[in-house]
């Protein structure tokens, strides 16, 4: 029987979890933790994303702010307003939705953000920490697949993680997350990318597979060996004329393909996607509460 691991009943849990240690934190210390947002322009799905954070952060009773810049802002502009939201104590988080417009430059964006309060976890000196192994804000996707992992009992010791695809979001912290020699981790992990010639090559040795590529339904059942343990991080939308809306939400793995041949599976939607607003919530307590000494 193969499990469906899923990411809204963790995910309700972990938030439970963090609005409890609020509420405790408010009565000790007086403290209200607080997320700033800054998106630029009009993606719709990044506006989705920024307003389901928003509406997090109140259910949890955190403080956020909102600051919505138009298509054309100037790089100045961003920098101006995270240098105020550095300065401003009642922000312990600080995210920058993604992608910016080309006029910006990501990483000076990114850079300019002050390491306590890099939520995200996307600051060069938060990436380099986690790698050796320091205390540092894990980002949030790569740290909801670990909470998954940890909380389904999935042995990660030993085994054979392959993980598909290499961006500085998912691939690149989850594949040095799991390689570490610590609990929930210290598998032997493989990248693939666009470079191999055929990745089933490497896709068929996983005993976890991490599908991070944004190709929809790319890992079919001749990806796979049988068993194996399948995380699916790609949230892509296709059309499909038979929805009422006329298209749908898929992930990387083609789950109707796979199903019978994995042993664990998260599904899209559902699955990492609700993971990664309750790993910023829990980043932003942390940083209010001071857990994480740089
Ligand atoms: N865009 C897509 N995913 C993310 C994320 O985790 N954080 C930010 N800031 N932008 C994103």
């Amino acid at each position: 029987m193969t499990k469906i691991i899923d990411g809204k009943i963790v995910s309700a849990q972990i938030k439970e979890e963090i609005k409890a240690n609020t509420q405790l934190l408010k009565q000790k210390s007086g403290i209200i933790p607080g997320l700033a947002l800054l998106i630029v322009g009009e993606d719709p799905a990044s506006q989705v994303y920024v307003r389901n954070k928003e509406k997090t952060c109140l259910e949890l009773g955190f403080n956020s702010i909102l600051k919505q810049l138009p298509i054309d802002a100037t790089e100045k502009e961003c920098l101006d307003i995270i240098h105020s939201w550095n300065n401003d104590e009642n922000i312990h988080g600080i995210l920058v939705q993604l992608p910016l417009p080309k006029q910006i430059n990501e990483q000076n964006i990114i850079k300019s953000i002050s390491l306590q309060k890099d939520v995200d976890g996307f600051l060069p000196e938060n990436l380099g920490r986690l790698v050796i192994g320091l205390p540092c804000y894990v980002p949030c996707t790569p740290n909801g697949i670990i909470e998954l992992i940890k909380r389904y009992n999935i042995e990660t010791k030993g085994k054979h993680v392959v993980v598909v695809g290499r961006s500085n979001i998912v691939g690149k912290p989850i594949a040095n997350l799991l390689y570490q020699k610590k609990e929930n981790a210290n598998s032997i992990v493989t990248i693939c990318h666009t470079a191999a010639d055929d990745i089933r090559e490497y896709t068929k040795q996983a005993d976890i597979l991490i599908a991070a590529v944004g190709v929809p339904e790319l890992i079919k059942a001749d990806y796979i060996k049988e068993g194996v343990v399948i995380i699916d991080v790609g949230v892509n939308r296709v059309s499909d004329p038979s929805s009422p809306k006329g298209s749908r939400l898929c992930g990387d793995v083609d789950y109707n393909s796979v199903f019978d041949h994995c042993s664990a599976i998260t599904p899209v939607p559902g699955g990492v996607g609700p993971m990664t607003i309750a790993m910023l919530m829990q980043n932003t307590y942390k940083s209010a509460a001071g857990e994480i000494k740089f």
